[in-house]
């Protein structure tokens, strides 16, 4: 056996390893149930790419929600309402999760998952460009928590929207910010939806009026979170 052969192997058990690790930690913390998993039945029959965030991302959302008292909750970008399900489920009565979606026909689908799943009276869909509904957001703000993940160019303004629309203690979640290391480097020729996560880790890594954390998440590949924390207007990180 050669060297390489020798490393390749290693790298296979090492990734076995892993996946078996998150199929636990799965299994134990963050099982679906029938509404969560018929979102992603729904969304395989439309033809909907399947990149919706892991289970072990959801229950994450849902314990930060849960940790910040969130009763107003935004999500921009929901395809099919899978990561919407985990949200809305960490509201409490009388709570609410608005979420923005480009797409009609990934709305439709997004409405009768969140009914199925029992949270179709605390959200709402809201169709358009999110760059053209969030300055109607204002009059709706303060979000406790808002979770980014539509398209990635314009993550930046995206942030700089959040920030608008939050308050001191809530929560920036942002997906697809580590792209398996290429979200935290510059590069050379670097694509626009690199570039996006890109801008806004370093962004949300150098504002003070944020405490923030990137989270590699493996699902095959590795990608994740950047967390952040909107700090007291006294308190600079
Ligand atoms: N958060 C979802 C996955 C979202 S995939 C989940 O984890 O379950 C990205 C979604 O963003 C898609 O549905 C896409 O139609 C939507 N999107 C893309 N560009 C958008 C834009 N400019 N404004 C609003 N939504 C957008
Ligand atoms: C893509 C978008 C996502 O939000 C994601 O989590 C994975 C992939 C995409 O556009 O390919
Ligand atoms: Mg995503």
């Amino acid at each position: 056996m050669t060297n390489d052969n020798v490393d390749i192997t290693i790298l296979q058990q090492q990734a076995k390893v892993r996946q078996e690790i998150e199929a636990a930690i799965t299994q134990m913390f963050a099982p679906e149930d029938k509404g969560l998993h018929n979102a992603i039945v729904a969304g395989k029959k439309a033809g909907l790419p399947a990149i919706q965030i892991s289970p072990i991302e959801g229950k994450l959302l849902q314990l930060l929600a849960t940790a910040c008292n969130a009763r107003k909750i935004l999500e921009i970008g929901s395809l099919a309402g899978y990561s919407g399900i985990w949200l809305a489920r960490a509201l409490p009565a009388g709570g609410r999760l608005i979420s923005l979606e480009i797409s009609p026909k990934h709305a439709e689908i997004i409405r009768s998952s969140f009914s199925r799943a029992g949270v179709g009276d605390r959200t709402e869909v809201r169709v358009g460009k999110a760059l053209d509904l969030l300055p109607h957001l204002i009059s709706e703000a303060p979000f406790d928590l808002i979770f980014i993940d539509a398209d990635k160019a314009p993550y930046a303004q995206y942030l700089d929207w959040a920030m608008q629309l939050s308050r001191p203690g809530s929560i920036i979640v942002a997906d697809n910010c580590i792209r398996e290391g290429r979200a935290l480097r510059e590069a050379e020729n670097i694509d626009a939806d690199t570039a996006g996560p890109l801008q806004y880790n370093k962004r949300a890594s150098s504002d003070p009026r944020l405490m923030s954390i990137a989270l590699p998440i493996d699902t095959g590949s590795t990608d994740g979170f950047t967390i952040s924390v909107v700090l007291p207007e006294h308190r600079e990180s």
